[in-house]
């Protein structure tokens, strides 16, 4: 069959064989078929969906077009914790060191950030001396000195993904949850980490901006764990507003660690213990979430999740003293604070507003070249539900450099909606799906 009849199928809303969908992809890996033909595949597809049997079919030869990773060399269970992504997102760096200490180890390759959102690896390249794990053996050994084994994403772990989402970008093909679907899980899946734990975030600073759409992406991951054999739950997780109150990578980091002892944003160290909890869970060692959460809570405020952060930053090369001196992070000099022009109660913080406010201080790219500024980001003091008064402060913003200064500082504030009548604070954690 040719490129264009395969095409043709999905556009007609046909069933595709297996062989079908591999023979596209691989023809498209090696120059057979063009950028144009797999753009009109993905557009139909955006419009006819894909049955399980084909996300199944498309997501092995994702899998396929690239290495995996099997940590053999690594006997602790293995966890990989991943987040769609929002404002404001350190938990990789606090979960990690608490998954450590129940007897698990951390498994995960991590990103740098672009556009709104950031990345684990800038939070950690905020550290002066910091390098990740360069090969696997590197990570396999990290992994059994210290329980925490997050690496940069390695070069070529699913390729496929990297072409076909470039070209998402730019045809208008991203939102369409067979594509997402695959595109998530085959680099879950090309990690051979005994448990999956997946943290969707929803809301307006999210990539689903509704539970309705989370959901179905969801059960849609869920049945590709179960058709390849890998234990998974999927937490759905409010990204209405930044989670916590820090964002920007040193702020972040140092809130990360204060979560571990204790002194953590309410929002943050909630939704922190909860997907700590279900790495427990799904590892067997519980007969419940619940219980499993109780013991998440008693290492909260210990040393023993910080003796194992303090191992994993000296041995990539950072200085461990940091955990107990935070002057040893870069964290800019200047500061600002936004100020509330009216009394009343915070409703509504966009967070994907304060992300960019962030990024237009540093703390983000706008392009993949950019060169983020560590030291740089906004400390929010009030979040949705929280009383205010005119003249109390929204934010602080720590910046290096005062061009558009004020023009960021209406950024954060325009983020605000702050209204007469009283609201709670909204839950963080919507659903859990096992
Ligand atoms: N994140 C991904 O990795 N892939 C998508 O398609 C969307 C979000």
């Amino acid at each position: 069959m040719r490129p264009v009849d395969i095409i043709d199928k999905k556009r007609n809303n046909k069933a595709l064989s297996k062989e079908e969908i591999s023979r596209f992809f691989q023809e498209y890996l090696h120059g057979g078929v063009t950028d144009y033909q797999v753009a009109a595949f993905l557009m139909a597809i955006c419009f006819n969906g894909m049955s399980n049997e084909e996300i199944f079919a498309l997501t092995s030869e994702m899998i396929a077009s690239g290495e995996t990773i099997k940590f053999d060399d690594v006997e602790a269970f293995l966890i990989d914790k991943h987040s769609t992504g929002g404002v404001g997102d350190k938990t990789s760096i606090a979960i990690a060191p608490l998954i450590a200490c129940l007897g698990m180890a951390t498994a995960k390759l991590s990103g740098r950030g672009l556009g709104h959102t950031g990345g684990t690896i800038d939070k950690f390249e905020a550290i002066e001396g910091f390098q990740f794990a360069k090969n696997e053996t590197d990570l396999n050994a990290l992994i059994n000195q210290t329980g925490i084994g997050i690496a940069g994403a390695a070069k070529n772990i699913v390729p496929l993904d990297k072409k076909l989402y470039a070209l998402r970008d730019v045809t208008a093909t991203v939102q369409s949850i067979p594509l997402i679907a695959s595109s998530i899980m085959s680099k879950k899946l090309a990690i051979h980490a005994d448990g999956i734990i997946l943290d969707v975030k929803v809301g307006s600073g999210a990539f689903m901006k509704d539970t309705e759409t989370a959901k179905e992406l969801s059960k849609t991951m869920l049945q590709l764990a179960k058709d390849f054999e890998r234990k998974m739950i999927v937490v759905l997780s409010n990204m209405d507003q930044p989670l916590g109150f820090s964002v920007g990578n040193s702020l972040e980091l140092i809130e990360a660690i204060e979560t571990l002892k204790g002194n953590g944003p309410k929002d943050f160290t909630e939704l922190v213990i909860h997907l700590v909890a279900t790495a427990l869970f799904i590892k067997g060692d519980t007969n419940s979430i619940e219980e499993a959460t109780d013991k998440v809570k008693a290492l909260i405020g210990t040393e023993e999740p910080l003796e194992h952060l303090r191992k994993f930053i000296k041995e990539s090369g950072g200085n461990e003293k940091l955990v107990d001196d935070y002057t040893l992070l870069p964290v800019a000099e200047k500061t600002i604070e936004v100020v509330s022009t009216v009394d009343g109660y915070v409703h509504k913080i966009v967070a994907d507003q304060i992300g960019n406010a962030a990024m237009e201080l540093g703390a983000g790219r706008k392009t993949k070249t950019d060169q983020v500024d560590h030291s740089v980001g906004i400390i929010l003091h009030k979040k949705v539900g929280d009383k205010i008064e005119k003249g109390d402060g929204l934010a602080t913003l720590y910046f290096n450099s005062d061009h558009q200064l004020e023009d960021v500082m209406d950024m954060v504030k325009d983020a605000y909606t702050i209204l007469e009548e009283e609201i709670s604070a909204p839950k963080v954690i919507l659903e859990t799906i096992i």
